[in-house]
């Protein structure tokens, strides 16, 4: 069932009087959900080219997912919908870079600072509209000049009230040089490594849309999607199947990949959590495909990188020379897979020879064991 975004978020308004898990999605009324111009993967891939199981985090034995997040710690803040969204971003990033080097893993603190408007805050936001607001702002910092604190304006949860989050230069990038009793301070970084959001949209909720995320994942990366999170939060493993509870979402998770169960011959969407790595399995959970179960695929929000730095321009510890940025750094520009469709076409070979050969071992493998 589809529910149309402004009906959706009326009936997040109403789920909060019940009292029942806390949405921590929340649109904007003039939110813009798509903005893009290359041709979306389902046009230039076919879905029979789709493998039965895919994931990023194990592409012929390479993962390309970045870290786990809690985005509950150092207290309570309802800003699921940035991880989901950064998470899947920088997980594109990473993918771009072919796996090399040190992750980059961009800044929620930033957009909880700067992005309460556009975004969301500690008390909701959308995924959509996080990529909105880094195409507009023109870019998201690198998290080691802006580490996650869990507040942002208006929290008054732990220790939220201490802690300026307004979108002051401090609060976008900076560091602090020594000790305040020997003279330290802290200082803004005026020009820093940073990634931009080349496009971004929303998945059409229409026949196609298992084909259209699964296309999207497989050619491009890790999407961001809404969930209703209360059914899952005492989830202790396994396949998600239960198609009794409600579609209405309140949670913003990522989707990684999908996986062929043997047994029963279904799928399963592999997603990953902001709760930590303690919940589900190791922070992940899977979730029967195809039936929109607890309105997974309903409102899938996806961006593509514009360009990252790769190479700094070089600042003094204290940040004292870092206004001529610019002059001396590597960026790394994003190529939508668009415009590389041999490539594309490589992998789709490969993946098929590799499926071929698993195929064949399991079937070698089972004759041994009737012999
Ligand atoms: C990004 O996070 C991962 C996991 O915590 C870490 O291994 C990596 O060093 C981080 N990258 C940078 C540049 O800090
Ligand atoms: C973002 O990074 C690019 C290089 O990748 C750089 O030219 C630009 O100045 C940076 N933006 C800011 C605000 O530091």
């Amino acid at each position: 069932m589809k529910f149309g975004l402004a009906l959706s978020s009326v009936l997040i308004l109403l789920s909060q009087v019940d009292g029942e898990y806390l949405s921590e999605i929340k649109i904007r009324p003039d939110a813009v959900h798509n903005n893009f111009k290359s041709p979306l993967p389902h046009t230039y891939l076919e879905s029979s080219n789709l493998p039965d199981s895919f994931s990023w985090g194990d592409v012929n034995g390479v993962s390309y997912l970045t870290h786990s997040l809690n985005q509950h710690i150092p207290q309570y803040c309802g800003s699921c919908w940035a991880h989901g969204a950064l998470s899947s971003l920088a997980d594109r990033i990473k993918i771009a870079r072919l796996g090399k080097g040190d992750d980059i893993n961009l800044s929620i603190q930033f957009i909880l600072n700067c992005g309460t408007e556009t975004a969301g805050s500690c008390h909701g936001g959308y995924h959509a509209s996080t990529y909105e607001f880094i195409q507009e702002r023109g870019y998201v910092p690198y998290d080691t000049c802006m580490s996650y604190l869990a507040c942002s304006d208006e929290s008054t949860e732990g220790f939220c009230p201490l802690v300026d989050t307004t979108c002051s230069s401090n609060n976008i990038c900076r560091t602090c040089d020594t000790f305040g009793g020997m003279g330290g301070a802290c200082t803004e970084i005026d020009f820093f490594p940073n990634a931009t959001v080349a496009e971004y949209g929303m998945i059409e909720y229409d026949d196609n849309v298992v084909t259209n995320i699964m296309t999207e994942i497989y050619v491009r990366g890790p999407v961001a999607a809404t969930i209703n999170a209360e059914p899952i939060v005492g989830y202790q493993g396994g396949i998600f199947t239960d198609d009794s509870y409600s579609q209405e979402s309140n949670h913003i998770v990522s989707i990684v990949g999908w996986e062929m169960d043997e047994e029963t011959g279904k799928q399963a969407w592999l997603v990953r959590n902001s709760w930590g790595q303690y919940w589900g399995e190791m922070g992940y959970m899977r979730l029967e495909v195809g039936k929109n179960l607890l309105g997974i695929e309903g409102e899938v929000a996806w961006a593509t990188p514009g360009s990252f730095t790769v190479h700094n321009f070089p600042c003094s510890e204290n940040g004292a020379n870092c206004n001529q940025g610019g002059s001396v750094v590597g960026t790394h520009h994003y190529v939508d897979p668009s415009n590389k469709l041999e490539e594309l076409h490589a992998r789709v070979a490969q993946d098929h020879k590799q499926a071929l050969m698993k195929k064949q071992l399991k079937e070698q493998a089972g004759k041994r064991a009737l012999r």
